[in-house]
């Protein structure tokens, strides 16, 4: 289990003073953490609580949570701080920044188009919102935002093109920007499978409050490197209702759980249809995202029907998120689910977050 904040599993960080395994199989965890109101809090217990519930043998878990005394809490930040350090020059992504991985085990589901759709959505709450492209050889962001230049290098490193939406803002990076599609064939191999960590590393991202990655299907090295680097990435996997669907994207989760990813929940795309004389069909059957979202024990956050509008917002280059359609009601409550629910913002004044963002400045300025 990952604590969210510091990148670095709980165990590892001296978080979990004891656990006791009775002989009917019921467990009693102690958590302590670093902060006693810290946002997170419920985020930790519940991830625990399944966890352990999962193993076999296990039929109760208890989660008792405490706070650590001044000495605990200052022995876990070493650790932390020795592992930002470790791992230095960890990424140019704020330790403050949410980052949301959209992954599905296949392709075709609407990775692409929910990315956009959603960091427009997020954008009109008023937040900076990140997008990442990481699907180096078969972007589609560029052309689903409708953005497109060359972007340009400050301090050797890439700065993301940005675009205003609402009150809020976008700032987008994909290798549709350094390569027109036919060149990007001939780079093959040579910068492409660096240009992830380049994209994470080696760019101007600034104070963003979500990164929203796409990423390309499958379970490839793209999803590897990301869990390496930026192990703190939470997915948000998509699947499609029919059930076999399904099946395919739990063996995307399977490899999150081990590059140590965790599944922040299930997007449904390509759910019901309803024509005009307001008929509902379910043409592509139905239950797969409410079934993903079960067997992993993470929350549905939302499901996002089959319509035309996604497919021409696509083509336009202007997201349905940001249009007056009916979808764009639909974006808007999957960012509020987001925002709200499966991946809140934390309040980082008192957090160690704030305090490891620090530690990470100064060893860039080499103090
Ligand atoms: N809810 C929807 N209703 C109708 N069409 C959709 C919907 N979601 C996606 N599409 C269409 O399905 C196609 C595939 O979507 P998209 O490119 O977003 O998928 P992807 O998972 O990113 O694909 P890839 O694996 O190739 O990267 C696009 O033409 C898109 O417009
Ligand atoms: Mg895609």
């Amino acid at each position: 289990m990952i604590d969210p904040e510091l990148g670095d599993d709980i165990v590892n960080l001296g978080m979990v003073p004891s656990v006791d395994v009775g002989a009917g199989g019921d467990v009693s965890v102690t958590v302590a953490l670093t902060v006693a109101g810290c946002p997170l809090r419920s985020q930790i217990e519940r991830d625990v609580r399944g966890r352990v519930l999962g193993m076999p043998g296990v039929t109760s878990v208890d989660v008792i949570v405490g706070e650590m005394d001044a000495a605990q809490k200052s022995e876990v930040m070493d650790r932390a701080r020795w592992k930002a350090r470790q791992d230095a020059p960890v990424t140019a992504v704020s330790p403050t920044t949410r980052v949301l991985a959209v992954a599905s085990g296949k392709g075709g589901v609407g990775k692409s188009s929910v990315t956009v759709n959603l960091a427009v959505a997020l954008a009109h709450r008023g937040l900076t919102v990140g997008v990442l492209d990481a699907d180096i050889w078969g972007f589609s962001v560029p052309r689903l935002l409708g953005i497109g230049g060359d972007v340009e290098a400050r301090q050797g490193k890439m700065v993301p093109l940005e675009c205003k939406v609402g009150s809020g803002l976008l700032r987008v990076l994909s290798m549709g920007f350094l390569a027109d599609e036919d060149r990007a064939i001939m780079w093959r191999g040579l910068v492409l499978n660096r240009a992830v960590q380049q994209f994470l590393q080696d760019a101007h991202w600034g104070d963003l409050d979500y990164l929203v990655i796409d990423l390309p299907p499958g379970t490839g090295d793209v999803q590897m490197g990301l869990a390496r680097m930026l192990p703190r990435t939470e997915l948000l996997l998509v699947t499609t209702p029919p059930l076999a669907a399904q099946k395919v994207a739990s063996r995307a989760a399977d490899m999150a759980r081990r590059g140590y990813l965790r599944v922040a929940g299930v997007i449904e795309n390509m759910s019901d249809f309803t024509c005009e004389h307001g008929v509902t069909y379910a043409l592509f059957g139905s239950g797969g995202g409410a079934r993903l979202a079960a067997d992993l024990g993470v929350p549905l956050v939302g499901s996002i029907p089959l319509h035309p509008d996604m497919a021409r917002g696509g083509d336009a280059g202007e997201p349905v998120a940001g249009g007056d359609g009916a979808l764009s009601a639909v974006f808007a409550e999957l960012a509020r689910a987001v925002a709200e629910e499966v991946a809140p913002l934390t309040e980082t004044s008192g957090c160690t977050a704030r305090l490891l963002e620090d530690v990470e400045r100064a060893l860039e300025h080499g103090s």
